[in-house]
């Protein structure tokens, strides 16, 4: 499950839960160079996630990792042939299309599968929680527990 996870949201959150329902073991790969700059460091990311997905107490099946440069180059190299994605609306169908297809095209042994989040997460993304700490907005509705406390100091709101 690649993303930039910049912060984990509560729909992260939920497509772990469902990712785990289909498969044994997952690996949410975050990406350490998105195109977007980054508010939080990779590692930060990393930390973030294990803590989410150990209050979901997945931790035994889920793995958290990072790559960098292309996603079919970081299956191949951990031998994973199945990409889980979220799609929440679709606005997010067109990006989505044009990644599929052209990672397939990179590697044809690859699979992706996109699940639908909780309709209460659908409208939801890092960016808008991002935008809502900044202002000083509650955010815990948005991100699992353990991600409202790291958000808020790295944006210097105390509370
Ligand atoms: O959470 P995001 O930002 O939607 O995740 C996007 C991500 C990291 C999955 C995507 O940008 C990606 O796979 N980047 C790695 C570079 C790559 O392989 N690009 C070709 C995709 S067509």
């Amino acid at each position: 499950y690649p993303g930039s996870f910049d912060p984990p949201t509560n729909g992260h959150a939920d497509l772990i839960r469902r990712a785990c329902s289909l498969f044994g073991e997952i690996i949410v790969a975050v990406i350490t160079n998105p195109a977007k700059e980054p508010l939080f460091s990779a590692e930060e990311r990393v930390q973030m996630l294990r803590k989410v997905i150990a209050e979901l107490r997945l931790s035994a099946r889920v793995r958290v990792d990072t790559f960098d440069g292309l996603l079919v180059d970081y299956l191949k190299s951990t031998r994973t042939r199945v990409v889980i994605r979220g799609l929440r609306a679709v606005s997010d169908f067109e990006y989505e299309f044009q990644m599929a297809l052209t990672n397939r095209r990179l590697y044809p042994g690859m699979e992706l599968i996109y699940l639908m989040p909780d309709e209460k997460w659908t409208y939801l993304s890092s960016n808008l929680v991002k935008t809502i700490a900044r202002y000083r907005g509650d955010i815990s509705h948005f991100v699992p527990h353990s991600v409202v406390a790291p958000v808020r100091a790295k944006l210097g709101v105390h509370r």
